[in-house]
């Protein structure tokens, strides 16, 4: 190893996307190894809105590993973390830089502490798929450090032995996690079906929703579902294989009818598989179902699928619309239904990718008292809103997967200490 005297610090700093299952993953055949009861399908969400940028770094000085999360220290304890640090320690190989006078050999690696300081650029509190990102980028951030010479599919496995979903988030665009067949989960990793640019029509609003309930994990969710829901062994076995062939149909097409057709059913029931475990879980309140209602009615009196929607272990909205045309549609009425709090100005309310607001002719909350009622609903006397139920939006796209970021100044560890800066 290189001379320990002179303390030396290597860093990394990568930065990796969110996704949203449209197919989704619940129910595990292997808890600790984290094995699927289904395949699933995802759509990774554009980094420049919701992503991870995570900082790994190796020095002679560190005595454990330690890592940050959104500045606040964080136990590296639990089993999750401990098995993904392992795996990649197992597969680590030499590292020379030359410049730094920096020699770390394949064995050095098991005897070396790494820091890892992360951060979402998305309200954590929000309720967004942050692990997912997160293991992703821990992984991807760590390989590259590590030297660890595999693909994308190998990364994704141990990815998932942090948190299944985020085996999805080693891809850009639309990508599936193969449920495997074998027992060590070698073969349960994840496939890119297409690159985020296949499909560039598509704009997604996340409406996140107001709540104060403190929800079950979707860890502990899916246990009680493996246990006592007969509607999730149906699914598993019936339903969701026949989904997944007509899903990767869809997408090959392009043909939205079907993508959003099949996106809100496998959503449905999700949350219907939730409702039959016991004791049952929901998820979506009433601000869901009443997004739901708007979406349903708006498809129906359009004759086709204008918006899909699909929900998580939570009661936000992700809305997936066919075009920008669709999409700023969508987003009047959303407003409409959910204006924002009186004092809240417009640019915090929508968040993103802010153009498919001028598309929606809505520049300021002026605009958005003007909206007039959704034509599909105006018959509906009085016409209620429900002003705070949405507490913002995030309009973003389908996304490219991990990228390295090599400007020192987006590192989140001090390039001379390897501590958060
Ligand atoms: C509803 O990946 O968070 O978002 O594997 O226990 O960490 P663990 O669960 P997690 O579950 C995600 C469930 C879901 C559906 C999906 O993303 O496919």
């Amino acid at each position: 190893m290189a001379d320990e005297s002179k303390k030396w610090v290597l860093m990394v700093t990568a930065q990796t996307p969110t996704n949203i299952a449209v197919i989704k993953y619940w129910g595990k055949r292997d808890e600790s190894l984290i094995l699927a009861v289904n395949d699933s399908i995802s759509v990774t969400l554009d980094p420049e809105h919701l992503c991870t940028t995570t900082t790994v770094a190796v020095s002679p000085s560190f005595d454990q590993d330690r890592m940050w999360l959104n500045g606040k220290e964080f136990p590296l304890s639990g089993g999750r973390y401990q098995r993904c640090l392992k795996e990649l320690r197992s597969r680590a190989s030499d590292v020379e830089v030359e410049k730094k006078g920096i020699k770390i050999t394949k064995k050095d690696w098991e005897n070396l502490h790494v820091h890892i300081a992360s951060y979402n650029n998305f309200p954590t509190a929000a309720g967004l798929a942050s692990s997912a990102a997160g293991f992703a980028c821990l992984v991807f951030s760590l390989a590259k450090l590590m030297n660890v010479k595999e693909d994308p599919g190998k990364l994704s496995a141990i990815a998932r032995q942090g948190s299944g979903s985020a085996c999805r988030s080693l891809y850009g665009g639309f990508v599936k996690w193969v449920m495997g067949k074998n027992d060590n989960g070698s073969d349960s990793i994840a496939v890119q079906l297409a690159d985020e640019k296949h499909w560039d029509d598509l704009v997604i609003v996340i409406a996140v929703v107001s709540s104060r309930q403190k929800e079950t994990s979707s860890t502990t969710g899916m246990r009680d579902s493996i246990e006592t829901s007969v509607l999730l062994q149906h699914r598993a076995k019936e339903v969701v294989p026949k989904r997944i062939v007509q899903m990767e149909e869809a997408i090959k097409n392009l043909d939205f009818p079907s993508f959003a057709r099949l996106t809100c059913a496998d959503s449905n029931q999700f949350h219907a598989v939730c409702l039959d475990t016991s004791p049952p879980i929901f998820y979506m309140n009433d601000t869901s179902h009443r997004i739901i209602s708007c979406v349903e009615k708006w498809n129906r009196s359009e004759g086709s699928p204008q918006v899909a929607y699909t929900f998580d272990a939570g009661p936000n909205a992700v809305l997936v619309a066919k075009n920008r045309k669709a999409a700023a549609l969508l987003l009047q009425r959303l407003l409409f239904l959910f204006p924002p709090q009186s004092d809240a100005d417009l640019s915090s309310y929508v968040l993103g990718d802010k153009s498919i607001l001028q598309d929606a002719g809505v520049k300021d909350m002026k605009d958005v008292e003007a909206l007039s009622p959704p034509p599909e609903i105006k018959n509906n006397n009085p016409l209620q809103k429900y002003k705070g139920d949405i507490s913002y939006f995030i309009c973003t796209r389908p996304g490219r997967g991990p990228v390295l970021l090599s400007d020192e100044s987006q590192a989140l560890l001090n390039s001379e200490t390897g501590f958060p800066k």
